[in-house]
């Protein structure tokens, strides 16, 4: 059980987060001081787009040298182009994209093969690439896995573990979350989050109903705002894996970090992905109103972006560490569902992530 103190701040931060949603713009811009990231390496997945794009700029632009990690080339090489072109001294700018889709793992494991040949060690790892919605048509589900999971968050947690040699000693490990995560239904069997209702109960009649007036498509809202908490518990318990590493490296001690970011209500090519349609209304009425209200309320991509690029570069002084495994949203750190979670829960979680990567990995 949640203390009554943690249950508070739970509240406080869920409503906090809500404000700034809906109110977004009228808060003043967050101000992220510039540091030399000269001879740091990140690597950004979705980097061609959104969010990841405006982290990319912002950390080429202090020196670094940034791998944009995108499932197509040829929009990647657009943002290479992009980004350097924003670079004061676009001789020194370093930006290379490489291909890869989080969403299949068989591309997560050539990606990161590839990497660990080469050897390079690895300053801030931004898992930002996401979906909100399946594009119409798209199959729900692949090898078994749901779609919306291996992509928003399985892909980032296999990639994690088997580039973990490569971070560097102040490593900072930043997911992009959202504040839909607030509202995830934490359940222990990935394969049975989407049951099907059983014969002759009232969730089947609805089921019926909502068939025969053309809702059949799932909202794709539950499996989101799950993956999304899932990047939440995710940044919480490898920073406890962190934590717990006591070997040295390269002869000095480890100071990694790890965290989950809402960039807020954030104005993105996101919105145009998503198919909205007067069932929307009924399926999926928070995916509806905010594409309806994108263009009024949201704020621009640059700002939504802060946070991530702040947490992206931040962490490099030790003292700082203590703050790792924590939700932000605007610079400031958020009381989380993932809070309020007992410790079975949370490993549990872990394991069942470790058996869909198949992979082991203690925690
Ligand atoms: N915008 C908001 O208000 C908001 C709020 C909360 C959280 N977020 C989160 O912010 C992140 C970035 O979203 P955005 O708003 O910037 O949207 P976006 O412009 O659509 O960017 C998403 C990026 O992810 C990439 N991506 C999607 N599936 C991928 C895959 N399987 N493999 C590799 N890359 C893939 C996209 O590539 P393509 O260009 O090839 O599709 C694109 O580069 C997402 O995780 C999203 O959930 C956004």
């Amino acid at each position: 059980m949640p203390t009554l103190s943690i249950t508070l701040s739970f509240y406080t931060s869920l409503a906090k987060s809500l404000l700034s949603v809906a109110f977004a713009r009228l808060y003043s811009p967050q101000q992220v001081s510039k540091r030399d990231l000269t001879c740091q390496t990140a690597i950004v997945t979705g980097a061609n787009s959104g969010i990841g794009l405006c982290i990319a700029v912002a950390l080429a632009k202090q020196g670094a040298t940034v791998y944009l990690a995108c499932r197509n080339a040829d929009r990647g090489a657009v943002a290479v182009d992009h980004i350097v072109a924003q670079c004061d001294d676009k001789s020194k700018a370093r930006v290379i994209c490489r291909v890869l889709d989080v969403g299949d793992l068989s591309s997560v494991r050539a990606f990161c093969q590839q990497w660990t040949k080469e050897g390079t060690k690895i300053d801030m790892l931004v898992h930002n690439a996401g979906i909100a919605a399946l594009p119409t048509g798209s199959p729900t589900k692949a090898k078994g896995l749901d779609t919306m999971y291996t992509t928003n968050f399985l892909g980032s947690f296999l990639m994690t573990h088997l580039l973990e040699p490569q971070l560097s000693s102040t490593a900072r490990v930043v997911m992009t979350s959202s504040t839909g995560s607030y509202s995830a239904q934490f359940i222990h069997d990935a394969s049975l989050r989407q049951v099907a209702p059983a014969p002759g109960t009232i969730a089947q009649y609805i089921a019926k109903v909502k068939a025969m007036l053309g809702f059949e498509a799932e909202s794709s809202a539950p499996a989101y705002a799950l993956s999304k908490a899932q990047q939440v518990l995710f940044a919480a318990l490898l920073q406890r894996h962190f934590d717990a590493q006591t070997s040295l490296t390269d002869g000095e001690r480890t100071y990694r970090t790890a965290y989950a970011f809402s960039p807020g209500f954030t104005s993105t090519p996101i919105f145009g992905k998503m198919d909205v349609t007067w069932q929307t209304w009924f399926t999926n009425p928070l995916f509806a109103a905010l594409k309806t209200t994108e263009k009024w309320v949201a704020v621009n991509t640059e700002e939504g972006a802060k946070t991530g690029v702040w947490l992206a570069t931040w962490g490099d002084e030790v003292g700082k560490r203590e703050q790792g495994g924590t939700f932000w949203e605007r610079m400031t750190k958020r009381t989380s569902l993932v809070d309020r979670m007992d410790h079975k829960r949370k490993t549990d979680e872990w394991r069942t992530w470790e058996r869909d990567a198949e992979v082991l990995w203690n925690v």
